[in-house]
This record gives structure tokens, sequence and C-alpha cells, in this order.
């Protein structure tokens, strides 16, 4: 297993590329099931997740056309089977998203259950609620969803969220797009991600309108055509990146992104004492040598706060002056990375769903592990100003979600290397 060792201790400064957002691409692939004949899509993110989702289509008996930009041409109408197997969807609870295509399109659906997690429960009763409604029939045994549409396909149904789930929403809002008549989803997320599907789906000539906003409108049609999407910038690397280079007083800028959709990140970099300017798709961070103040932060549904920028911000606020509440109100039991911050030095309680951090000026540099994707970047982020070397053991965590860390951050000047477990 790949390990990262960082020398604390630079201040980073440079520019960097924003790469497509994880988050909206695997939404996306599982969208272009819904196709009849071959969609392009491009910008895609080098990671692992986007390899699994690649990987479950290959099994699925679709074989992707990969170029060497990684724009993936995918024709769903080579489908042999509609399984998508637990060892594949264990390694990523995302796979799910082709449940709803599938029974969509095809009439059935397979896919195993995700499970549990390491940032808690994250059940999926949503999704097959939202089906149902639609009048699928769903039987959950043997570790499996198996879904079947009734005789003539999915029939356009009105539900509500009871709880706002992004990939509850894109599921459901990708299966509506070819079910009978008119969808209204309610209390739908608004994350800019569940946007870009919307806009995907309609560039392969879907009627969906609303995305962005908490009620979205599908009115079914009979087929979707091919089309070629660009995915959109991935703003939980965006804001990764900002808070990197604010830890160590430094200054970056992040290119080929939108600020427009990581507003509440940038409200709160701005408090922390950072200095930022945006343009139309770049935004740059200047802390002109200054330590950060700390800040307090409560996560919630998008426009508030992202949940997968919380453990950056418990890493800011630990090197900061000043003490701050962190509130995560997504998931439970995602404080994961405050127990190897610790051994760093850090000085965080957690009481409930609450982190009080009370900022120290030096952390030192410590053997850690990985738990999840975004508590890595908390301990990169740590790792960067902390004295000494730090060891991040598990960093396949990491490579689900950042393209390139090591080498995006070396740009900036960090002392990072990988090192061959
Ligand atoms: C997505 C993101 C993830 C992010 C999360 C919250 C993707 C691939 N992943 O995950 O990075 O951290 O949004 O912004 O886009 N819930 C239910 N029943 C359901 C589904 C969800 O109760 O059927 C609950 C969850 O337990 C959680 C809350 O709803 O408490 C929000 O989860 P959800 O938005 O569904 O997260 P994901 O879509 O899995």
């Amino acid at each position: 297993m790949d390990k990262l060792i960082i020398t604390g201790g630079a201040r980073l400064d440079g520019e960097i590329r924003i790469s497509g957002a994880k988050n909206s691409a695997l939404p996306i692939l599982a969208a272009t099931l819904l196709c009849n004949g071959p969609v392009t899509v491009a910008n895609l993110p080098h990671l692992h997740d986007i390899t699994t989702m690649i990987e479950l289509f290959g099994r699925m008996g679709i074989e992707p056309v990969i170029d060497e930009k990684l724009s993936v041409e995918i024709n769903p109408n080579t489908i042999k089977t509609l399984v998508a197997p637990y060892e594949l969807v264990k390694t990523m609870r995302a796979s799910i998203l082709v449940l709803g295509p599938m029974v969509a399109r095809f009439g059935y659906a397979e896919v195993a259950l995700p499970g549990g997690c390491a940032i808690g429960s994250r059940p999926v009763d949503l999704h097959i609620r939202g089906l149902e409604a639609m009048g699928a029939v769903i039987d959950v045994e043997g570790g499996y969803i198996k879904a079947k549409a009734p005789e003539g396909g999915l029939n356009g149904a009105n539900f509500f969220f009871d709880t706002v789930s992004v990939t509850g929403t894109e599921n459901i809002m990708m299966a509506a797009a070819l079910a009978n008549g008119r969808s209204v989803l309610q209390n739908s997320a608004r994350e800019p991600e569940v946007v870009d599907l919307a806009n995907f789906l309609n560039a392969m000539g879907a009627k969906v309108s609303g995305a962005g906003t908490d009620t979205i409108i599908i009115d079914g049609v009979k087929e979707l055509h091919p089309a070629t999407y660009r995915v959109m910038p991935d703003r939980i690397e965006t804001g990764t990146y900002l808070v990197a280079a604010a830890v160590t007083g430094g200054r970056v800028k992040v290119k080929d992104t939108d600020p427009t959709i990581l507003e509440a990140v940038l409200e709160k970099l701005k408090e922390a004492g950072a200095e930022v300017t945006t343009g139309e798709d770049w935004i740059e961070l200047n802390m002109h040598g200054k330590r950060p103040k700390a800040v307090n932060v409560r996560t919630a549904p998008y426009p508030a706060f992202p949940t997968d920028m919380q453990a950056q911000f418990i890493s800011l606020n630990a090197i900061a002056e000043g003490t701050g509440a962190v509130i995560e109100t997504i998931f439970e039991n995602r404080f994961m990375h405050v127990y190897e911050l610790h051994r760093m030095g850090a000085k965080i309680q957690v009481e409930g769903n609450t982190a009080i951090v009370t900022g120290t000026e030096t952390l030192k540099g410590a053997p850690v592990m990985a738990t999840d994707l975004r508590a890595s970047a908390s301990l990169v982020i740590s790792a960067l100003v902390a004295e000494g070397d730090t060891l991040i053991d598990r960093i396949y965590h990491i490579d689900r979600g950042y393209e390139c860390i090591e080498e995006k951050l070396q740009m900036l000047g960090a002392k990072i290397r990988r090192v061959p477990g």
C-alpha cells in the first residue's frame, strides 16, 4: 500500500489546474446508460472512483472507449447484464447511481446494497422509495436491490425527499427522464453537481427544469439521443487547495474552476483572514504570511457549507489563532480524522456532532492513517504545516478523490513524496 511522506514547513506558492468534479462525473457516467447510442463525456478526473465506475460498465458488457485525455465514449446499447455486483459496489457507494438509469432504460436492475462505510450508516431507502413511487417493484434479497419496472415502463410521480440526498435526487431524476409523464421531486438536493447532471440529461434531449432549486420537474421523453458533455470543475478539490495554501500562510491560484459554486467556503476563508480574489474561472488566495484566524463552521446541504470540506477546516482551525466550533449535521461519525490529528498535537474536543478546535502554533509530524477521502485531505493539510515528517498510510482513500495530489502540491512548493508500501 502506497504511503505519502510530507515534510512540513514550506509556504505554498503557485498555480494549479482543477480537475473535473468526481461527484459530477459519477452520476453523469451512470446517466449515459439512459442514452440510445454512444455518448462522450469529457474532463473526467483521473481517479480511482472513475475507474471503478468504468469497470462496473465493463462487467455489464459495455466497453467504454477512453482517449488519452480521459474522455470516454460509452455505448449503453451493448449492455449484456443488468447486475452491479457486490465486489464493485462495496468499494464505491456511488455505484448505486446505476440503479435508476437501468430500471428506466432496460426495465430491470440488480444492484448490490452498498452497506456501511467509514462515515456513518448511509442508507439508500430514499433511492428505493423514489423508484417505488414511479411504479417499480423492488425486492431487497441476498444483499441485492432487485428492481423491476412495470409493463410499459416507469411512470412519472410526485416524490418528496424527507432528507435532502444528493445521489438520491440524482438517481430519481435520471429515472424520471425516461418515465411516462411528469415527475415533480420536492426537497431535492440543490448541489451544483445535480445541476450539472440535469444539464447533461437535457443535452441528450431530456426535459428537466428547476435543478438547483428544491423542486425539480421532469417531463419524461421516449428516448435520449447521443451527446458530448464536459464535466464541471471539482469544487471540493478547489476548496482543499485553497485551505492548504491558507494554513501555510501562502498563496495559490486555482485555475479552470468556478468561484460561484463554493461561496460558503470562500466566505469562511475570508473570515479566517485570507485575501480572496476571483475571475470567471479562477480563484486566488493569499494569506500574506499570516496565521489564519479560527472560524466556526456548520455543515448543511448546498448552498450552505459542504460536509466534504469539514475535515479540511478542522485542520485550518487546528493551527489558527483562537478557537472554532465545527458542527457536522449531515453524517454521524465523520470525525475520524480528529483522532489522527491528535497524534500530531492538535487540540480538538469532540462532543456529539461538534468538534471544538483550539488552535496551536505548531503541530508535529507523526505517522497517521487515512480513514476516508476527506479525512485524508485534512491529514495532508496538517502535515504541510507540521514540524518534521508526517507519514500518511492508507492513501488509497486520497486517490479516490484527488487527482495527482502529490504532483499538484509539489508544483506549489510542498515537500511531498509517495513511497510504495
Ligand atoms: C453525496 C456525495 C458526498 C457528500 C454527500 C453530502 C456523491 C457521489 N457523494 O453523497 O461526497 O458527502 O453527498 O453532501 O455525490 N440519506 C438517507 N437515505 C437515503 C440517502 C441518504 O437517510 O436514501 C441520508 C444520509 O444518511 C445522510 C444524508 O441523507 O445523512 C445526506 O446523504 P446524501 O446526500 O445522500 O449523500 P450521498 O449522496 O451518498
